[in-house]
């Protein structure tokens, strides 16, 4: 009996012995470098519009994207280097094409059955004293809303179609064929279909939005179909094409086929052949801070980021319902190391004296000891544009 506790005892002790040696992986706990903060104060919000504005400026292809909410947010103070904040923003897409270069507030959320949400990691170094704003790294995650869903809560809903459709192709011709003939001098070329809806009003109807290009030649000159390769998009435009009902339904009065178009041209043009792109070295000086990342800076001190999309979640359900954390329905990857003790990144770039400046990053942090506060209020509450 007595034999028999003292072995317990034994292999207890043995078992917590043998637990305790191995030092934990990271510092998490109140050791740990990296301080909670609450997701809705004035200072966080004002950082997550800074990497926000930063990664769309980024961006070369695609649709400025609105913060819905902070998720997440941990600040790393590093003394005289200032801070290293670890962002995870829920985001919208917005309406406003990257190449449009609009300010953040000229830009709304698409209506609810349009809407394409997700999420961002993003690394923020801030040195207030120095005034340097650096986005040193971000990925994201998107993916369009539940069409299952918005169809369950609007059947009439126009709804997503795949932008190679032949007809979605046709209702932008067709359209932008009624632009040009509207222009007076300058024509234009379809470079790209970046969004397609398809409806039933009595016919089939398709909506659709595409970047221009300008047109090698005039209205005057026959042929207009040559695209110089080279040249940039020029405008975004939104078009629609409503057919009639097919011939075959009786006792429909056969709707006019109908047409519309609205081009919106983008701002900033590069228009002088080999001059530089003045969206590109103006926009630096606009802002009191230096806080966009030198483009000439070397891109192995600072792997930058990309926006990664995902198709609609329903899609995917048969083989994720296999018990995946919800997590895992946005995954975003994003650490410059695995390091638990952290590495050092090089941001000499940013410091105009000399010398090595570096910051200590670590691996980003996962949703454990996040602060209370976290989430913060979403501006969009709907829960079908809210990562969980
Ligand atoms: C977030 O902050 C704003 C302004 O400070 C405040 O009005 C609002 O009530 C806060 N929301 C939450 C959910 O704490
Ligand atoms: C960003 O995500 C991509 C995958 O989408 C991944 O390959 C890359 O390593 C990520 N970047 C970082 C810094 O983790």
């Amino acid at each position: 009996m007595g034999l028999l506790r003292l072995l317990a005892l034994c292999t207890l002790a043995a078992c917590c012995v043998a637990r305790s040696p191995p030092a934990p992986p990271l510092p998490p706990g109140p050791f740990s470098p990296l301080h909670p903060l609450g997701c809705n104060d004035s200072q966080v919000l004002a950082v997550a519009g800074f990497a926000l504005q930063n990664i769309n400026r980024d961006q070369k292809d695609g649709y400025m994207l609105s913060l819905n909410r902070v998720h997440d947010v941990r600040e790393h103070y590093q003394e005289d280097m200032g801070s290293l904040f670890y962002l995870t923003l829920d985001v919208l897409e917005t309406d406003c094409h990257v190449l449009s270069k609009k300010a953040q507030k000229d830009c709304n959320p698409r209506i609810f059955y349009e809407s394409v949400y997700g999420q961002c990691k993003a690394m923020f170094h801030i040195n207030k004293p120095r005034r340097v704003l650096y986005l040193a790294a971000y990925n994201c995650t998107l993916r369009p809303v539940s069409k299952r869903e918005t169809h369950r809560m609007c059947p009439d809903c126009p709804s997503p179609i795949d932008v190679s459709s032949p007809s979605v192709l046709e209702a932008a011709t067709e359209s932008l064929a009624k632009f040009n003939s509207k222009s007076p001098s300058k024509q234009y070329v379809l470079f790209k279909v970046t969004k397609a809806r398809t409806q039933w009003v009595g016919g089939p109807s398709y909506y659709v939005e595409y970047l221009i290009k300008e047109a090698p030649c005039t209205q005057s000159q026959a042929s207009c179909s040559l695209q110089s390769s080279d040249s940039e998009p020029v405008g975004l435009c939104q078009g629609s094409l409503l057919q009639g009902p097919p011939r075959q339904v009786p006792l429909i009065q056969p709707l006019e086929k109908s047409v519309t178009v609205t081009c919106e041209f983008f701002e900033s043009q590069a228009q002088v052949p080999g001059d530089e792109n003045p969206a590109v070295t103006q926009s630096p000086k606009k802002l009191p801070q230096k806080n966009t990342a030198p483009t000439s800076s070397p891109s192995i001190t600072a792997p930058r980021g990309s926006i990664q999309h995902l198709p609609d979640l329903d899609a995917e359900k048969p083989e994720e319902s296999k018990g995946e954390s919800p997590e895992e329905t946005f995954p975003v990857q994003l650490d410059l190391t695995t390091n638990p003790q952290g590495d050092t990144l090089d941001v000499s770039f940013l410091y105009l004296e000399p010398g090595e400046k570096k910051l200590v990053v670590l691996p980003f942090p996962g949703k454990e000891l996040r602060s209370a506060e976290c989430p913060g209020p979403a501006k969009e509450k709907n829960p079908l544009i809210l990562p969980p």
